[in-house]
């Protein structure tokens, strides 16, 4: 191939190359130490006269020069057609990208720590239950046979395989009671579902927690004092509880767990539907029978369940109007805590 040969293909090949390592690999080709260029300059020495040397070395010399213009032009050419592909979709690669924010965790799962710690602290073990749970486990055996009218208070998802969703975490309770021996203290903070309509104050899926306490000589007043060391915690030291006769068919005595309102002191107000308290928690002493069902003698043993929805007290506590806030992923919301 002649040095004109060279020039025309040398042009060619740059002004079709699409990318930046082609076009190294065409300089590379040509102008590299052992490239095209170099192999002509090598070859001048062997031409037999001065002049001829000359010639062929400003020929050579200007070739080159040649193909560093293309590779130049070439060079800047797809430089800028990589920033018109980018910006022509909205897209400024020379700008300063967005700074990473620091998440931090969902309200309830820091209810959560917090309400795990403090019970851990009293001696409770975590455990948990099925969500997909049994007519059994969730109904029969905490004294709710079908047909029996609570269970209208309970109304829940129906799986094809029989199965349903957990209404309360109270499905734990004879579960554990079946593998453990007694003293029992275990508690669980977790999902739940009914069938509800959304609206401010209800959820189809909300959280439950609850503890289970089975021992000789389990009494109210272990449940008392319980709700106060829980509720002050939570509430503050100048919190007061009350209990109100309230039925669940699992439980005998049953309890509603009131606190006094945290914003009026019990005077009544806006939050609290001028009532001075809020209902916080079910509670009561385990039924003999439910203690039956576990495998537990009820002539030697006494136990209690105590159980709260974390949303619930989270919104009295923080002043929360609306229970949708929690599923709504809305930041606004979450940056608050
Ligand atoms: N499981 C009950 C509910 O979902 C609450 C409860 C828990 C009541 C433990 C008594 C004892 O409403």
């Amino acid at each position: 191939m002649n040095i004109e040969d060279l020039r025309k293909q040398a042009k060619e090949e740059i002004a079709q190359t699409e990318t930046p390592e082609k076009l190294e690999e065409l300089r590379i080709k040509y102008l590299g130490r052992k490239g095209a260029l170099a192999t002509f300059l090598a070859e001048i020495p062997e031409l037999p006269n001065q002049k001829d040397r000359k010639k062929a070395g400003i020929l050579i010399n200007e070739v080159k020069k040649e193909i560093e213009t293309y590779l130049q032009s070439k060079d800047k050419g797809l430089r800028e057609e990589t920033v018109q592909a980018a910006s022509s979709s909205h897209f400024d690669v020379s700008e300063p990208g967005f700074p990473a924010g620091l998440g931090t965790s969902h309200p309830l799962t820091q209810f959560r720590e917090f309400v795990r710690d403090t019970f851990a602290n009293l001696g409770f073990e975590e455990v948990s239950a099925p969500h997909m749970e049994s007519d059994e486990y969730n109904f029969a055996l905490l004294n709710i046979p079908p047909d029996h009218p609570s269970r209208d208070l309970w109304d829940t998802l129906y799986l094809e395989d029989g199965k349903l969703l957990r209404t309360h975490t109270s499905n734990m309770q004879v579960r554990e009671m079946k593998k453990r021996n007694p003293p029992i203290r275990v508690m669980t903070f977790d999902r739940c579902f009914r069938y509800e309509n959304i609206d401010p104050k209800h959820s189809h899926t909300f959280s439950q927690f609850e503890v289970l306490y089975i021992d000789e000589n389990v009494s109210m007043g272990h449940l008392r004092a319980l709700s106060d060391i829980f509720l002050k915690k939570v509430f503050g030291e100048k919190t007061q509880t009350r209990f109100r006769p309230k039925y669940y068919p699992f439980v005998e005595p049953g309890l509603g767990v009131d606190a006094l309102c945290p914003f009026c002191q019990g005077r009544g107000c806006k939050v609290c539907g001028m009532v001075g308290w809020f209902e916080i928690a079910g509670a009561g002493l385990v039924h003999p029978q439910v203690l039956k069902n576990g495998g537990i003698d009820p002539e030697k043993y006494s136990g209690l369940a105590w159980g709260f929805g974390p949303e619930r007290m989270l919104m009295i506590k923080a002043g929360i109007d609306d229970i949708r806030y929690f599923n709504s992923g809305d930041l606004r919301f979450l940056k608050q805590f």
